[in-house]
């Protein structure tokens, strides 16, 4: 009898009971002429990662068009593809993070008709906490050079791995380890096997609709393009279900990296740099491309950068409904999260206690 209660409820309550909610609200829309409202233009040569560019700030970005709202109502963050540049310059470009941060129990959809590409550029959609490594990493998009597809992953403190139990389609595992400790920094990565997830081909079939999903019971990364779609994902949705979206091209379950512990609330970036530490590093750039990243492309003519550019319908963020899952940090609203990650040990040990007493 005691067997048969603990098992029922057992199964109710550990790991597979932790699951998160598969349905969202939505909680805020980057779109339109508002799409560029609420970011932070990182305005600085590339520190980071060490590419040959100079990130403009907000202002700056407006002023030379590498940040606009086009015609067709779509964002644009671009590379300058008019200077030409002398020796030891570098080439203006955009790294642009949200203001706002997303918990754990957050989703983000975003529609991208073109993203960059060429030798030299890296080019990427993802996430980070802004105390790096710390708070975790979620690439949901990065490729580089004439890749000829696009990759997700994960970066984290050492303990954190891509587990052999995920449920996902791509079956292009190139990386298993989050760490940034291991295999230089490489991260956990995932090959988005469709055949147009990058480059011209991305841009021809009109590219596609990312979902990342940021759970509580594991990382999730969905890519559709324009055929397969899912009709719960077409139009300005305002609730979306990601158990009606099927088996995600990559998913990295808690099981193997507590998502809790490895990943605190995310700001999602999109940024273009050139060269650096990996689309110009030599093992890197000669998979795809000839020359010298930096003099012949980012010093050579301009319009090698006429494809270096993010052109995006939307971004929309949707959380768990009743969770406080978006944290405004300039008006210090940072009180989230935490009650509902109480809520399963409180009701376990208030069942441990009951059965101990029976
Ligand atoms: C990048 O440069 C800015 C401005 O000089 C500085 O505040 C920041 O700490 C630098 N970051 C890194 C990682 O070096
Ligand atoms: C991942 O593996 C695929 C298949 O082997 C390969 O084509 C691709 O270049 C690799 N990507 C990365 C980022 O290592
Ligand atoms: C869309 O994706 C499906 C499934 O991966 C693929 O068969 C089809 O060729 C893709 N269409 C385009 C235009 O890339
Ligand atoms: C999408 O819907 C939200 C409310 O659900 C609304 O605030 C927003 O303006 C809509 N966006 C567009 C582009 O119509
Ligand atoms: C720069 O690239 C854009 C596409 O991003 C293109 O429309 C424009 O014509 C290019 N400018 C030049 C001077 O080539």
């Amino acid at each position: 009898m005691f067997t048969a209660f603990w098992v029922a409820y057992a199964s109710f309550l550990l790991p597979s009971a932790v699951r998160a909610a598969a349905q969202y609200n939505m909680v805020k829309e980057y779109a339109g002429e508002s799409f560029f409202d609420d970011w932070t233009f990182y305005n600085n040569a590339d520190n980071l990662t060490h590419g040959n560019v100079n990130f403009l700030g907000n202002k700056d970005a407006f002023h030379d068009n590498l940040a606009f709202t086009n015609d067709a109502g779509n964002a644009v963050m671009k590379v300058d593809n008019t200077t030409q540049l002398k020796f030891g310059q570098n080439r203006n470009s955009v790294r642009l993070s949200t203001k706002d941060q997303f918990t754990v129990g957050s989703v983000w959809v975003a529609d991208i008709l073109h993203v960059p590409y060429g030798c030299s550029v890296w080019s990427a959609f993802w996430s980070s906490a802004p105390t790096w490594p710390v708070g975790g990493e979620i690439d949901t998009f990065e490729a580089v050079n004439q890749d000829p597809m696009g990759h997700m992953g994960l970066h984290t403190n050492p303990g954190c791995t891509h587990s052999s139990n995920a449920v996902q389609s791509s079956t292009l595992i190139n990386s298993t380890d989050c760490s940034i400790d291991a295999n230089s920094n490489q991260g956990c990565i995932i090959t988005n096997p469709s055949p147009a997830s990058y480059g011209e081909a991305f841009a021809n079939a009109g590219g596609g609709v990312y979902v990342t999903e940021f759970a509580i019971d594991g990382i999730s990364i969905w890519f559709f393009n324009r055929t397969t779609l899912p009709s719960s994902l077409q139009g300005n949705v305002s609730t979306i279900d990601t158990a009606t979206l099927g088996i995600p091209v990559a998913n990295w379950p808690a099981d193997d990296c507590a998502v809790n512990e490895f990943f605190q609330p995310q700001e999602i970036v999109f940024d273009i740099t050139l060269c650096g530490d990996y689309a110009g590093a030599a093992s890197v750039f000669y998979q795809t491309c000839t020359g010298v990243c930096y003099n012949d492309y980012v010093l050579g003519d301009p319009s090698f950068y006429n494809t270096a550019y993010f052109e995006v319908s939307y971004l929309r963020v949707y959380g768990e409904p009743g969770e406080l899952t978006v944290i405004q940090p300039s008006s210090g609203v940072r009180s989230v999260g935490l009650g509902r990650f109480a809520t399963p040990a409180l009701v376990l040990g208030s069942l441990l206690a009951l059965v101990w007493a029976l």
